[in-house]
């Protein structure tokens, strides 16, 4: 998987700070930003669209089988889309998708597909990718991992101060415990606590570890 090496990978769980970072190191290496969260949230969406229970595996699978997501770059970010439809970040953000992401995430199809998805993303050219499962499953070889991690305390209230009602720790043990790629350090992964730095200070320890790795 040669190209790999152009995808630079950060992962963490919810609310650890690593969209942010992600976007802005991006911008600073001139790299095109995939957050793959909102891959599955834009299936989320989709799928809860069709009215079905998000508990019930076989349903979704069959809903997502149909279910196509597109992502063209607009202003150095990946957007979704769906039947020609841009998703907003309130579509994205909103309460229903986040109590069900991590349902729908779990389903081995889902994964497959989104995977494979964003696998054929290299061809956009040099990517910083967030998520889950970059730096463990999707690009595994990558010899670009960041794993930014922060307190349950300070993730809870970051995520309370973007006015989000998100179940931040169910979501964490759902995705920690699932038995498909779940959340973990990938191996050969820089870990950053971003826990007590600011922003800018993540950014440079990002940009400090990538050039020594
Ligand atoms: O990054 P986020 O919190 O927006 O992600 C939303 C959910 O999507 C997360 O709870 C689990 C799932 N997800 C995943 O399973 N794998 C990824 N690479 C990214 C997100």
């Amino acid at each position: 998987m040669s190209e790999s090496h152009s995808v630079i990978t950060i992962d963490g769980p919810a609310a650890s700070g690593k969209s942010s970072i992600a976007r802005l190191v991006a911008q600073r290496l001139g790299r095109t930003y995939v957050n793959t969260g909102n891959m599955y949230r834009a299936m989320t969406w989709a799928v809860l669209q069709t009215g079905i229970d998000p508990q019930d595996a076989e349903a979704v699978r069959a809903a997502a089988a149909g279910i196509v997501i597109d992502s063209p770059v607009v202003d150095g970010k990946t957007q979704v889309c769906i039947a020609g439809h841009a998703l907003t970040d309130a579509e994205l953000n909103s309460d229903p998708v986040n109590r069900a992401v991590s349902l729908i995430a779990r389903v081995n199809e889902v994964r497959e597909r989104l995977v494979a998805d964003q696998r054929a993303l290299v061809a956009l050219g040099p990517l910083v990718m967030e998520g889950r499962d970059i730096g463990s499953v999707v690009f595994p070889d990558s010899p670009h991992k960041i794993y930014v991690d922060a307190s349950a305390e300070v993730r809870a209230s970051r995520r309370g101060a973007q006015g989000h009602a998100d179940q931040i720790a169910e979501r964490d043990r759902l995705d920690k415990q699932r038995k498909n790629s779940p959340l973990v350090i990938p191996a050969g992964a820089t870990v950053i606590d971003n826990s007590h730095i600011t922003l800018d200070q993540a950014v440079e320890q990002v940009i400090a570890a990538l050039r020594l790795q």
